[in-house]
């Protein structure tokens, strides 16, 4: 990693200002930013991820006190969930401010907001105010993860060139990613409504119910323990492109030797200590829910890409501190082994 200077938080700034893409780190996943108040940099977000344009995107705020540009009639429960967790990796989804361009929320009458903890990521979004912020004076930074539509995000600046290579005029490179999965995001928006538990992430329900004295509604495949019986109502998302199987531990030994019988090369990603015969790769994850997530996607990228006929992955504990990592599993399993 080479240490971003005050000249490259300069660049990414005029970048931003100029309509231009630029990636950075949070402390989630890698972020391709732009100015979230201009629609045709938006634009190239969508072309260079390729994704459909009717989904809605996070925009990235450098505090709280510039909610009141991008969200209107912010509940209290808001005021409170920020003041807990920001920065840091969770998502408001709250009514729309009247400027905030429809580009980026996917045409939703409701925003997406968050403030990041990385250091990289608030230096830029603070540098980002003080120049001015981008158009109409609005300071927020749209950004998807980095990554291809549907595949693995990223969470190195190597992964990020790889994914979308000149699609990006600028990577400003802050190492390794310490959360490594997605922020929990919580939707606020709806009247009279519990909130509601959109995404499962590093922040848990328990956390918020804490804060907010209310548990968050959780979606379908949080309620009940398992792999959901149909696959296809899950979207699929952080895929590798091998087809990937998520196995119990003591179903492994028969999965390998089914493989092997039919001269297929596995790869593994496990988190026991296990000794199977032969995988033509491996990698094991810290067996902790953190640390697991911490290593998820920079784990499933090598093994992607290293060039076996199956991923193997060893299930997860069913308890709800898996959660988060359960949810990416089953989204990239679902994705697994399409081009
Ligand atoms: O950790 C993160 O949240 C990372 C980093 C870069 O901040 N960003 C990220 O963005 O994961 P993306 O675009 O890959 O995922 C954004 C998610 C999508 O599932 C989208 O549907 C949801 O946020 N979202 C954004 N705005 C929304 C809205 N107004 N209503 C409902 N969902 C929304
Ligand atoms: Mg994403």
């Amino acid at each position: 990693m080479s240490d971003p200077t005050n000249r490259d938080l300069a660049q990414a700034v005029r970048l931003l200002q100029a309509g231009e893409l630029v990636a950075f780190p949070t402390e989630t996943v890698y972020g391709l930013g732009a100015d979230a108040a201009n629609p045709e940099a938006v634009a190239k977000i969508f072309a260079a991820k390729g994704r459909p344009a009717d989904h809605p995107l996070i925009v990235h705020l450098a505090g709280a006190g510039h909610l009141d540009q991008w969200a209107r009639d912010i509940p209290q429960q808001a005021w409170d969930l920020a003041e807990a967790f920001w920065p840091g990796p969770l998502t408001l989804i709250l009514k729309r401010a009247p400027g905030v361009p429809k580009a980026v929320t996917g045409g939703q009458d409701t925003v997406g907001v968050r403030v990041p903890a990385h250091p990289l990521a608030l230096a830029l979004l603070r540098a980002y105010a003080q120049a001015g912020g981008g158009r109409n004076g609005l300071c927020g930074i749209a950004a998807p993860s980095a990554n291809r539509f549907g595949r693995i995000s990223p969470t190195d600046a190597g992964h990020v060139r790889a994914e979308l290579g000149d699609a990006v005029t600028l990577v400003l490179d802050g190492g390794p990613c310490h959360v490594g999965i997605e922020s929990t995001i919580v939707d606020l928006s709806r009247d009279g409504m519990p909130p509601r538990l959109l995404r499962p992430g590093h922040i848990t329900p328990e956390q918020i119910e804490r804060v907010i004295g209310e548990m968050p509604e959780l979606p379908d495949t949080m309620k009940s323990a398992g792999v959901p019986r149909v696959s296809g109502s899950l979207d699929a998302h952080y895929a590798p492109r091998t087809p990937m199987r998520l196995v119990a531990k003591q179903g492994l030994a028969q999965a390998v030797e089914e493989l092997q019988r039919t001269k297929r090369r596995y790869s593994l990603l496990m988190h026991s200590d296990l000794s199977l015969p032969s995988a033509h790769s491996h990698c094991q994850l810290p067996d902790a829910p953190d640390g697991y997530a911490r290593g998820l996607y920079a784990a499933l990228r090598e093994l992607d890409q290293a060039g076996g006929d199956v991923i193997l992955v060893e299930a997860i504990p069913e308890n709800p501190e898996w959660d988060a990592v359960a949810d990416r599993l089953r989204r990239a399993t679902c994705g697994s082994g399409m081009e």
